[in-house]
């Protein structure tokens, strides 16, 4: 039985939403390019993880507020401006999304005031303000106040106890959470505290000191952790292995040799790669070499997993019931080191198990090969959904209300 997620949701206040103010925080924190003089949302995933809480309320005839950070914007950043995505949203939603000069203050209480059922106005860039990553009390119940209910909706900011998604909780008669964030939370505790065996989990990425509390936490629950990136090198540094020019992050060494002690008496394996792809440098054009084997020689490094540990990984990940997949295999925006990565995501594709990607750059990888649509779950969090998988609560769910 998976776990029971135990706050109430968008769903329990619909029925009485009808001509009321409810303030939604959702993750609009999608990245931007330049187009010309224009800046747009190159990738709008968080922005459409958005639409069916926000739908569901305006067809419930509330008047919806939203709100969101964007970047980490030094003062008031220009660049960072949530007018890309108030246009993106209004595409998605099918009506138009009116973005407010702030996210308080007396011109957007006059705005708020303004709002007919089923109206829907962004707030603008909630890191603009000062007191939001402070969680300054005067700021969340300015924030309050604009609203009768509070919705948290974004998952990819729950683990940071800001105004916008924690202090505002106390000074709103009732928060919930939104379906987006409800499903995240389900799908990823569902991960830890009660998976279909065989579970198993690939990580990767370049440092293992990003990665350790998450291979602790799943060495109590997993069946195998399949490991590959750059934090291999730290992996084959603690086990005595050349390893060249590769990258090897001095400061996950002694971490690696302890999470290899600690899978010893674990009953879950800690797989590393038996085989690499070499470059000579980090550049696509460089010369490339495989090498059966892992001590890297002089003058290379290692880029990717090599075909065999590629074969092995994808044929774990297709016979699993539940595997959870974060972080490349390789230096994949790279073309003569993506198919490790490539061959992990088309098994997550391929796979009749649950398949989970945490977000981050497992997640722009397995769009860009595009199986986005062949994963049962793709975490709209980075940061966030590790923190969840480590067993650690996250303050913005925390504090909503419980049923
Ligand atoms: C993310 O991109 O992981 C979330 O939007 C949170 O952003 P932050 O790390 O700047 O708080």
């Amino acid at each position: 039985m998976p776990p029971v997620f135990d706050k109430k949701t968008v769903r329990d206040i619909a029925p009485d939403v009808a001509g009321k103010r409810v303030l939604v925080r959702a993750d609009l924190n999608a990245p931007l390019k330049e187009e010309g003089d224009a800046i747009v949302v190159s990738d709008d995933a968080r922005i459409a993880g958005s639409v069916p809480t926000i739908k569901l309320l305006v067809e419930s005839g509330a008047k919806v507020i939203v709100c969101s950070h964007l970047g980490r914007p030094k003062d008031h950043d220009p660049k960072l401006s949530l007018a890309p995505v108030a246009a993106r949203l209004g595409e998605l939603l099918g009506k138009p999304v009116q973005l407010a000069p702030a996210l308080v203050g007396p011109e957007v209480e006059a705005l708020v005031d303004g709002l007919g059922a089923g109206d829907v106005l962004l707030l603008e860039n909630s890191r603009y303000e000062v007191g939001e990553t402070k969680n300054d009390p005067e700021l969340a119940a300015q924030l309050g106040r604009l609203a009768d209910f509070y919705v948290n909706d974004a998952f990819g900011a729950a683990h940071r106890a800001h105004a916008t998604t924690e202090g505002v909780t106390h000074h709103v008669g009732s928060a919930v959470a939104g379906l987006l964030l409800e499903k995240e939370v389900s799908t990823l505790r569902g991960i830890i505290e009660a998976p279909e065996h065989p579970l198993v989990v690939v990580l990767g990425g370049a440092k293992v000191s990003d990665k350790v509390a998450v291979i602790d936490s799943f060495l109590k629950v997993a069946d195998a952790i399949l490991i590959g990136g750059a934090m291999a090198f730290s992996f084959y540094t603690a086990q005595g292995h050349k390893t060249g020019n590769s990258l090897v992050e001095e400061a996950g060494v002694a971490l690696a040799a302890k999470a290899l002690e600690d899978a010893k008496d674990s009953g879950c394996e800690l797989v590393l790669p038996t085989d690499l792809v070499l470059g000579r440098e980090f550049s696509a054009d460089t010369e490339v070499q495989e090498l059966d084997g892992v001590d890297v020689p002089d003058d290379w490094m290692g880029l990717d997993i090599g075909p065999k540990s590629a074969a092995d990984y994808a044929a774990r990940v297709k016979s699993a019931a539940t595997v959870f997949w974060n972080g490349p295999m390789g230096a994949f925006e790279l073309a003569p080191f993506a198919a490790g990565t490539r061959t992990v995501a088309q098994a997550m594709a391929d796979a009749d198990g649950v398949t989970v990607v945490g977000g981050g750059d497992s997640a722009a990888a397995i769009a860009e090969f595009g199986f986005a649509d062949d994963v049962t779950h793709l975490s709209t969090g980075g940061g966030a959904a590790l923190e969840l998988v480590e067993g650690k609560e996250l303050p913005g769910v925390e504090a909503l209300n419980n049923v």
